[in-house]
This record gives C-alpha cells, structure tokens and sequence, in this order.
C-alpha cells in the first residue's frame, strides 16, 4: 500500500512505519510536526528506504498535508490512505497544558479528514482505550460508553467522533483502532516503564503515583502496529476496533520488575502524590479485531525483558533526551532533578 503516516516520527508510528516498509514493502510518507515526542533518529534504520519520504509539518496546516499527499521532490505512486498517530500523548503534560491536545486534536484531525474526503482516501485514526475511562471489573467493547477523564482523552474522545462523523454524513471509508498501553523500544522516557527503567539504570528515584495499585493493559508497540495495520486492510468501514494486549500489570509490580532486570534497589521507590482524576484500571476486550486474524504475538513478562535490553543498548538514542528539556520537563512534574 502506499500511506500518509501522520506522526510516524514518534513512538508508537515509528515502529508501525518500519513494519510497513520491512514487512509489507509498503510505500510510506510521514507527516511529522517534530515535537518533543518526534525524533528523526526514530528512523535511523530506514530513513534512507527509497520506499520512505518525510515531509515536516503540523496536521492541522492544510499546505503541509496537502504537500504530503501530492507530492513534491521525491513523490511517488498517489497515496491511498491515511493512518493518523499524530497527538500529543501524555496524559500529565494534558493536565498542566491542554491547548495543543485541543488544536492537534481537533483542529488536525479535522484538516486530516477533509483532507482524505477531498481525495477519497481510506482513512485510520489510531485512539485508544482512555476514551472509554475507568473500569472495575471486566474489558471495555467497542460498544461501552464513551466517558473519558483528562484534557488527553476528552480531545481523543473528541477526535474519535469526528472521524465517525465524516463516516456517517459523507460515506468516508473511515476506522477507528483503540490500543492498550504501549511499551518497548523508541518510547520517549515520560513514560511510565521507560522512565523507571532509566531512573533505575541512574540510580535515581522511582517515582509511584499514589498507592501504585493502579492497573494497566499492557501491549508491545509491534503487536499494536500490527493490530493498526490489520485493521487497515481487514477492517469494515465505519467501525471502531479495539486492540489490547495480553496481559494487565498494577504499576508496582511493573516496577518492581524494572527493579529485577535492572538491578537497581528497592529503596528507589518512593510513593509521590497522586495523578488529578487518575484512572484506577484500563482493560480492552479485542475479540472484534482477533476475529478478523489479529492476535498479541510478545506476553509481557518477554516483553519488559526485551525493552529494558533495549534501552541497556541504545544510550545513543536516549542520552540526548535526558540530558536536554527533558530535565526542565522532570523537575516541573517532579519538583527534583535528575542526577
Ligand atoms: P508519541 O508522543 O511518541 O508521538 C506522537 C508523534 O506525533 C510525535 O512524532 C509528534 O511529533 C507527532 N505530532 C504531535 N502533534 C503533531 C501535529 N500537530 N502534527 C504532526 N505531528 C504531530 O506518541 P505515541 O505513544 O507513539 O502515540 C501515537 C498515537 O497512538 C497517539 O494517537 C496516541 O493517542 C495513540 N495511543 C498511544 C498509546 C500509548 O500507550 N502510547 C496507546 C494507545 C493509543
Ligand atoms: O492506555 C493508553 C494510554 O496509555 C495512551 O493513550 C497514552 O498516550 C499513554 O500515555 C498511556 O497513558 P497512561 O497515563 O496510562 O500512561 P503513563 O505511562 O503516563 O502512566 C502509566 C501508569 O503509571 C499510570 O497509572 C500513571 C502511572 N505513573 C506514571 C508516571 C509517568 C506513575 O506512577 N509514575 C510516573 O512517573
């Protein structure tokens, strides 16, 4: 296939892009505003692929999509359809600063589905499970009430319904795919695991939001790509298809098992206040998407190993992040420094 990648330049979208190109011999364009999140060197392996082009730019420029779509030095074959990672992602940095979390939002996602119904283009938006909010016992389908808590989730919530709109009024062959939490490698350390696995390598504290009994579902980066990517060419218009990993984890036990792989100490850990309207637990339900092929390939015990092995490995990619704004980032959300 030949796909606009918005915010291919981050996480989640860089290991989806490398996918794409390795696995599929995809064509891929990525659109990236280059954030603090997006970083060129996610596409250290491929960047040079003649199948990959990136364009710089913000979803919510309509010159800068459409440049990306139509082409320009280096275009290739016309695109066939858009795949939107583009957000900001960090539920904490909502909570201090919410306005790009509504103009990237809804502003882009607006701009990116115009955009797609101007020149019929199959068009993915990538949400996730916050949209649904908090829940005791059992998984969120894809039909459970949508009730999101953060200025994160209320504008995913937000972007979600318009791209369900733009189905329902103008017939655009739209899909929605909710993940899980993500993790392994490229994640950037605000994160929960990449930044206990950091502080632990440091010896720097481990900071456990309230009584860390909060749980997550936890899902390999490379197994939602690959649930996105599914979805994309299995998916029936107009639906929304949850995609959760194969295992849920209170967040002291995740660190606890960060503190095994790293062989930090225990003492690291220190109980700090707890996140505003913290969501206590997060559980999909993927039967919709397992029934069109798609199941978890990496459990997460293998999982966690693999990614504190990464990030052993790649000081390259992360000691640039710790030493620069990030540290500005830490000590505002923290109230102490790095050491
Ligand atoms: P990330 O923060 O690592 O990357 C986001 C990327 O989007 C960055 O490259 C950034 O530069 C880019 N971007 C931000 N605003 C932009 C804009 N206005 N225009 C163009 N590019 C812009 O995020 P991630 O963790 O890779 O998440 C990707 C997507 O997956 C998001 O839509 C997120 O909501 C969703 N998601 C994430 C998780 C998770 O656990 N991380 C789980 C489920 C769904
Ligand atoms: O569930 C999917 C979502 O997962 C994605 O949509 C978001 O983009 C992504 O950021 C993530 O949201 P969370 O808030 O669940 O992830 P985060 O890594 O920020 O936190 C995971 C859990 O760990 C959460 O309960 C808060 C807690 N936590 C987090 C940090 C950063 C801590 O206890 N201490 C911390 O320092």
């Amino acid at each position: 296939m030949r796909l606009l990648v918005c915010g291919g330049a981050g996480f989640i979208g860089s290991n989806f892009v490398r996918l794409r190109l390795r696995e599929c011999g995809d064509e891929v364009v990525v659109l990236d505003k280059l954030t603090y999140a997006g970083r060129k060197e996610n596409f250290h392996d491929f960047g040079e692929d003649p199948g990959f082009r990136f364009v710089h730019g913000a979803i919510e420029d309509p010159q800068a999509v459409a440049s990306a779509l139509d082409g320009g030095p280096g275009a290739g074959s016309p695109i066939e359809a858009i795949v939107n990672f583009a957000a900001e992602t960090h539920v904490d940095r909502s909570i201090a600063e919410p306005d790009a979390f509504v103009r990237t939002h809804a502003q882009g996602t607006y701009v990116l589905l115009e955009a797609a119904r101007e020149r019929e283009l199959r068009y993915l938006q990538v949400s996730t499970d916050e949209v649904y909010g908090s829940i005791e016992d059992g998984s969120f389908t894809e039909d459970s009430p949508l009730c999101p808590s953060s200025p994160y989730s209320a504008t995913k919530t937000g972007a979600d319904l318009l791209v369900q709109s733009y189905f329902h009024t103008y017939g655009l062959p739209a899909v929605i795919c909710r993940g899980s939490n993500n993790y392994g490698a490229y994640q950037y350390p605000e994160k929960l695991i990449p930044l206990m696995i950091l502080n632990a390598m440091h010896g720097d504290p481990l900071p456990v939001y309230g009584d860390g009994m909060q749980v997550r579902n936890w899902i390999h980066a490379t197994d939602f790509g690959r649930a996105i990517g599914h979805v994309l060419e299995h998916g029936v218009h107009g639906e929304v298809y949850n995609a959760g990993g194969p295992d849920e984890c209170a967040n002291i036990e995740v660190v606890k098992r960060i503190i095994e792989l790293t062989g930090a100490e225990e003492s690291l850990i220190e109980h700090v206040t707890d996140r505003p309207g913290h969501d206590r637990r997060y559980s999909l339900s993927s039967q919709k998407v397992r029934a069109l092929g798609w199941e978890p390939r990496v459990r997460f015990a293998e999982g966690l190993e693999q990614t504190v092995s990464w990030y052993r490995e790649n000081e390259w990619w992360w000691k640039p992040i710790r030493s620069g704004d990030y540290r500005a980032y830490y000590e505002r959300q923290y109230g102490r420094s790095l050491a």
